[in-house]
């Protein structure tokens, strides 16, 4: 049994040939379609070639859309080119922090990442950020010694610091704080810079910051549009020519992948699809991928997003998509709105059951208007869809509709609160 599971993984190869191409974090060597935005990127930064302070950058666009890897690539292609001293001065430092903010997701936890990085730790500095420390780790120190720190790490060495904020949207508490630190930095650095790439799927976190910290991070701007079928149909041939067995997958399957992954633009999506539908024809020991087997990849790469998007909901929301899924599961108890069909839930009835949810699980609800807003959240996420009901008794009501299966999403939210099924 366990012998067939790893025949299978290193056995006969009759789909894949190198899954690693298939991985999220695989950077290819090229990037289709993205040129212009390579470029962009690559202008921004160069100034710190010549000891200059690349201005700040702001980069957003929809999900699987390149930024992260465009400016991952950007800075390995740089660091190739510092590696080589001959072109650029001797005495000139470009380091580059790259962070996701998922993680680091406060004002403290960017600048402790920052100076925990290894890009300024590397022997070579003629002072570190964790010089003095026992052990590699600068936790508890209080904020302003941070400062202090990344002060003198950056002007002791006349350091050009890059910081990449990826998912910048993601910093829950001080962000407008940590904008001006970096900028007040700046001010009065006699040496060396600290420059921001912040990236966003979100916009909206523009809205969240203040006029002078806006000005300040949107120096540059710059938007990546959604791919269009043709182009993601390029990117997945590159990735299938390099990591699945030749004629192993038909270019009728590729541009129906592209044709799904379209509706998003979304190039993450696309290449998920096509790894699963390849494992799908694998697990059946097929020599081709078939359209069926794109069907079923599509179920379940569908389910995955979904159960990673509810994970990452704040507790409310997902004990509201919860009682959301309650209701829409348990149809027969609760009063529709005459001819409104199965499946349409009303906003009253719904936040009832979150009332009695939060009491179940020790919680305080929320009132009603921030319980509106969560369904906001959620219908942006494209968990739920809501319409006006038209006027009935009760006036007129938000009808809320789940996108998905009640006891799927039933599933993840009590895994994910960690609850047991009743
Ligand atoms: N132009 C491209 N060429 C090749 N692969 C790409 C391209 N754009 C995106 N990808 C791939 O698609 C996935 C998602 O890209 P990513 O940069 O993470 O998107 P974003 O950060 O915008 O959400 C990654 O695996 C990435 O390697
Ligand atoms: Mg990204």
């Amino acid at each position: 049994m366990i012998e067939d599971l790893f025949r299978n993984e290193v056995g006969d190869r009759k789909i894949f040939r190198d899954k690693s191409i298939l991985s999220a974090h695989y950077v290819p060597h090229e990037l289709p379609h993205r040129d212009g935005e390579i470029k962009g990127v690559t202008q921004v930064i160069g100034p710190a070639l010549r000891n200059e302070k690349p201005s700040n950058l702001f980069i957003y666009g929809g999900p699987g859309t390149g930024k992260t890897c465009v400016v991952r690539y950007v800075v390995r292609k740089m660091q190739e080119f510092l590696d080589k001293p001959e072109m650029v001065g001797k005495d000139i430092i470009v380091k580059v922090a790259y962070m996701n903010c998922k993680i680091r997701n406060s004002k403290y936890q960017v600048l402790l990442k920052t100076l925990e990085d290894n890009t300024l730790n590397d022997g070579k500095l003629k002072y570190a950020p964790l010089e003095g420390r026992s052990e590699p780790s600068l936790k508890g120190m209080d904020p302003a010694n941070l400062y202090d720190r990344l002060f003198k790490v950056v002007e002791n060495n006349g350091i050009n610091l890059i910081l990449i904020l990826d998912e910048i949207d993601m910093v829950k508490k001080g962000l407008n704080d940590l904008t001006y630190i970096l900028t007040r930095i700046n001010d009065e650095l006699s040496s060396g810079s600290v420059s921001i790439i912040g990236i966003s799927n979100d916009r909206r976190v523009k809205s969240r910051l203040d006029p002078r910290s806006k000005s300040t991070l949107c120096e540059e701007e710059m938007i990546f549009s959604h791919y269009n079928a043709v182009q993601l149909e390029t990117i997945l041939r590159q990735r299938v020519d390099k990591g699945f067995q030749p004629a192993s997958i038909d270019d009728s399957i590729i541009r129906m992948i592209a044709a799904f992954a379209a509706q998003d633009g979304d190039a993450r999506y696309a290449l998920k699809l096509l790894k699963k539908a390849g494992e799908m024809s694998q697990n059946d020991d097929k020599t081709v991928v078939e359209m069926s087997d794109v069907e079923r990849a599509r179920d379940l790469v569908e389910k995955d997003i979904m159960a990673e998007s509810i994970g990452l909901l704040p507790e409310h929301q997902q004990i509201t998509i919860y009682s959301i899924a309650c209701l829409a599961s348990d149809g027969g108890i609760y009063r529709r709105l005459p001819g409104k069909g199965n499946g349409d839930l009303l906003t009253g009835e719904v936040y009832e059951i979150y009332e009695t949810n939060c009491k179940a699980l020790n919680r305080n609800p929320r009132t009603m208007r921030q319980f509106s807003a969560y369904l906001n959240e959620l219908e942006m996420l494209g968990l739920i869809a809501m319409r006006l009901s038209g006027k009935g008794v009760r006036g007129t009501t938000r009808l809320i509709r789940l996108g998905y299966p009640p006891d799927e999403i039933k599933k993840i939210v009590m895994k994910s609160l960690g609850l047991t099924s009743t």
